[in-house]
């Protein structure tokens, strides 16, 4: 088997490398889909050496059937990104023995660094080698700084090397969209405003701020969780059947929801957007504190961990069909899910049709990953008449629990591959953020506050009534 592929991860002592990158990278092994890779280079300022990283990352797999042929390929280099002399290392290790077919950076390190990641790589030779990178959320912290990392990465590698990761799009489920949408044909004709009434998306998490208060006080939930994994998945929902599945056509469909949707502006801001942020409470019976407090902070500040949005997409599909979006942290359980629901029927037969239930298909992408069809039939049986009982269609392929993969497993395999489908173009971040923008400017111009809302319920009261004022409920 030819060895072609060198993957350097910078930041490999960092939590995502630690707790995603490299369980992921073992257990693509332990499946046999690592012999392209020869070998994994991981990078940080701290002085570990190899065989120091090999041990520790030993201790975390805590399996030696397979784990030496695994951790054989791990190498350990100190290295601090913002010195260019030290990337003279990188590159001698990069080329010796002799230089792999295609080398793959993970820029797994705070944004701040990328543009530098990226100059210094170019500087010290090391591009000379055939090259891809990969890029974590968040790319910046508004359009302005998003930008300047595509400019600075851009006028280093072409757009068709650079991988944005939102690890969403390698959620099953999530991808499971395209087949659902496009690989039936009963769905495409009532996927618009004639037959939807509205969609959902939610993306509840139970956990707090934790260790990471004062990350989170420069970020907010609108930043952390809509600007990326929330818009990409409306675009996946939204978007018009692409002509093919290339990257770039199914992007360039992605691309068009993202400016189609509606700004949201200071005239607009208030009816349109709910800010919360969690006090004292109770999850799964366990007392919790309050963002506050667990963050540290001796203030009161107007960060919002909650963020509801009656959103909208401005084109001939979508026009009044409202889109309302949620995220919240200590919610009151942690959940992602997706919920399209038709239009009631103009006209009830039945005399116990006291739903008028409306159709709804349910997608939800974690914890578990099911899709289900919400639909009624005869309540079976010799009562008088047709009576309704609700049943649910369950879309979802035999789960072999073998066939169960982390998304980082999956966008790690396409990046070796060099898939561009399920990662985010330059395109498509900036416009996201410039929609994203424009609610954070509204916010500041009319002055619109986080309202609190107890740990483990679904946000502030003010969410209901955001869907409530339209006639429509929130499917908890
Ligand atoms: N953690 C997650 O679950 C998660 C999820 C999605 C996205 N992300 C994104 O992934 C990136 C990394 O997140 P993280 O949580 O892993 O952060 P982290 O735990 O703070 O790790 C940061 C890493 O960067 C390295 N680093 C910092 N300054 C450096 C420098 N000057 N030169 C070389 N290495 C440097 C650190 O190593 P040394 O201190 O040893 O130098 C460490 O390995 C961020 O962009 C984050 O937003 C993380």
């Amino acid at each position: 088997m030819t060895h072609m592929i060198d993957l350097v991860i910078f930041g490999g002592t960092g939590d995502l490398a630690q707790r995603k990158l490299l369980p992921s990278l073992w257990h693509l092994h332990r499946a046999n889909q690592l012999d392209r890779v020869r070998r994994i280079i991981c990078l940080g300022r701290s002085g570990h050496d190899t065989p120091a990283y090999r041990a520790q990352i030993a201790d975390q797999i805590n399996d030696a059937a397979e784990s030496d042929s695994f951790l054989g390929k791990l190498e350990y280099l100190t290295l601090d990104a913002t010195q260019l002399s030290d990337f003279d290392a990188l590159s001698h290790l990069l080329h010796n023995p002799a230089p792999a077919e295609q080398t793959v950076f993970y820029l797994a390190t705070a944004p701040a660094l990328y543009g530098t990641i990226c100059e210094h790589l170019k500087s010290s030779g090391v591009l000379a080698l055939p090259s891809r990178v990969v890029l974590e959320k968040p790319i910046g912290n508004d359009l302005a700084s998003c930008r300047e990392i595509n400019q600075r990465v851009l006028a280093v590698f072409n757009e068709s090397n650079v991988f944005r990761i939102d690890h969403y799009l390698g959620k099953e489920t999530v991808q499971n969209l395209l087949a659902l949408r496009f690989g039936n044909s009963m769905f495409d004709p009532v996927w618009n405003s004639h037959h939807v009434d509205n969609i959902q998306i939610t993306v509840a998490e139970s956990i707090g701020v934790e260790g990471r208060g004062d990350f989170y006080a420069q970020t907010g939930a609108l930043r952390d969780m809509v600007q990326n994994h929330i818009l990409q998945v409306l675009c996946l929902v939204a978007m018009e059947p692409p002509a093919s599945l290339e990257a770039d056509t199914i992007r360039d469909e992605k691309l068009k929801v993202l400016r189609a949707l509606t700004p949201i502006t200071a005239d607009t801001v208030k009816k349109n957007s709910v800010r919360g942020q969690y006090d004292d409470g109770a999850i799964d019976g366990q007392p919790v504190r309050g963002f506050l407090e667990e963050g540290g902070f001796a203030q009161a500040t107007n960060t919002e961990t909650f963020v509801a949005l009656r959103a909208g997409v401005h084109n001939w599909r979508w026009i009044n069909v409202p889109i309302y979006l949620r995220t919240g942290k200590r919610l009151a359980e942690r959940y992602s899910e997706i919920v399209v629901e038709f239009k009631k029927h103009p006209f009830s037969l039945f005399a116990d049709d006291q739903n008028h239930t409306p159709n709804k298909l349910v997608i939800n992408i974690q914890p578990e990953e099911s899709i289900t069809l919400h639909t009624v039939i005869k309540k079976p049986g010799l009562s008088r008449g047709i009576k309704l009982e609700p049943v649910e269609l369950t879309l979802t392929a035999d789960t072999d629990k073998k066939q169960h993969y982390d998304a980082y497993e999956r966008l790690l395999l396409d990046v070796f591959a060099g898939d561009q489908t399920l990662f985010m173009r330059g395109d498509e971040v900036e416009a996201a953020w410039q929609w994203i923008d424009g609610i954070i400017q509204a916010w500041q111009d009319v002055g619109v506050n986080v309202k609190p809302y107890p740990a483990g319920t679904m946000g502030p009261a003010a969410a209901q009534a955001l869907t409530e004022r339209d006639g429509r409920s929130w499917y908890d």
